[in-house]
Order: C-alpha cells, then structure tokens, then sequence
C-alpha cells in the first residue's frame, strides 16, 4: 500500500470514528472537509478575539464572487450584550449555540451580483448574491475549522429582529447566523446521498 493509499484509508477510518476536534496547525484541504461538521454543543467560558474574527474574515473575502462584486456582509456579535440578544432570535437553535461565544450574521447587497447597470443579466437575478455569500460562508466556516473553531450555520432565525438589532438596511437580505466557538461534542459524519445520484456524466 502506497502512502496515498494510507492516508485514504486512514481519513476514511476518522471519518466512521466520528470527526475530531484536534486539528493540527496546517491541516490538507481534505482533513478540513472531514472535521468541518456542524456543531450543537460549545465548551462554555472559552473565548474568541475581534482579532481572530478578523482574520477569519478577511479568509473569507478570497471567495469568488460575480465580477467581483462582494456582494456579502457580516455583522459580529462578539459582546455579551449583542451575544445575548441574538441567542433570543434564533428560535430553538439557542440551546445548540448558547456557549458559543461569537454570532456572525452574513448578508448580502440585492442587485449587484448577477446585475448589470441595475437589471438582472438573466433569469437568476439576486439568487447570485445569494450564490456569493454561500461561496464566502463556506470560505469562512473552513477557515474556522483550520483555526481551530467550529461553526453552526443557521437558517432558522428571526430576520427582522436581527435587521432591527443590527440597523441592517433594507438593501441587503439577511441569510444565516453562523455561531463560532470551540466544540463539545465530537459529532458523527452525516450521511451523504450516493454520488452517482447527484451527478451525471455525459
Ligand atoms: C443554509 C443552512 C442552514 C442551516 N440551518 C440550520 C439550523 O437552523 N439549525 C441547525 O441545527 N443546523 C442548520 N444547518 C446545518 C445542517 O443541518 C448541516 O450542515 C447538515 O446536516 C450537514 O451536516 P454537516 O454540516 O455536519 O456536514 C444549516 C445548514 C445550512 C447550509
């Protein structure tokens, strides 16, 4: 057996284990695949600085966007008053997250990816900001992995109180509330649907 070989096998062997929570100073893209999950359950009294929310996100805007266009923004509850406030607008995720220390809220701008002079380029219009933040939340969920957090992305949250409490502007649709902190549970690999069902070759 070769060292590729090895390497597989072993990654496949962590994989049925379970997904660890050491993750070592340069993990391969592939380890930070496996040991990226969804985390519902966060160490409490640990804490994370504007300093490495920062570095985070300037990971994030390496992400492609249409023409360029960073269409996502991002707005940090990193103070126990802001903190507090969201854990109350995110419906019954709030008990999963309550120790995470941080709460990024990820938006984006309508009509500027997929726009051109203010018309939609075609039949997708503002899907394509929505297309963009994806790309520059999943930048963003890896980077934390690689830096030693976990994440929850969370669709289900209140997104007028989150305008409100935020002052968001009416341009921009609000889309997940990603919580970051340090794990508490080592979770199982979910299941994913056979390849061959998702792709087609022609
Ligand atoms: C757009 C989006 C919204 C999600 N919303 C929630 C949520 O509100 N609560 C939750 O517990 N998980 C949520 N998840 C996490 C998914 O359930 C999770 O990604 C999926 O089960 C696959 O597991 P994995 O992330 O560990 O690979 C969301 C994920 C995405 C991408």
């Amino acid at each position: 057996m070769n060292i590729k070989k090895l390497f597989g096998s072993l990654v496949a062997l962590a994989a049925l284990a379970g997904c660890t929570a050491q993750q070592p100073a340069s993990a391969s893209l592939d380890e930070l695949f496996l040991t990226r999950r969804s985390i519902r359950n966060y160490e409490p009294g640990r804490t994370i600085s504007e300093a490495q929310v920062r570095e985070l996100l300037t990971a994030a805007q390496n992400a492609p966007s249409w023409a360029n266009q960073q269409p996502s923004k991002y707005y940090v509850a990193i103070s126990p008053e802001k903190h507090d406030a969201v854990l109350e607008m995110i419906g019954g995720n709030k008990d999963r997250v309550v120790n995470a220390p941080v709460f990024i809220v990820s938006t984006f701008e309508k009509a500027k990816s997929g726009f051109f002079r203010g018309n939609p380029a075609n039949d997708a219009g503002d899907f394509w900001g929505a297309y963009d933040n994806g790309l520059s939340n999943a930048y963003l969920v890896l980077k934390a992995r690689d830096m030693g957090f976990d994440t929850l992305i969370m669709g289900m949250r209140e997104a007028d109180k989150l305008r409100e409490l935020f002052q968001i502007p009416e341009n921009e649709i609000i889309l997940a509330v990603i919580a970051l902190g340090y794990r508490a549970e080592e979770p199982n690999m979910p299941v994913h649907r056979p390849l061959d069902e998702v792709v087609k070759f022609f």
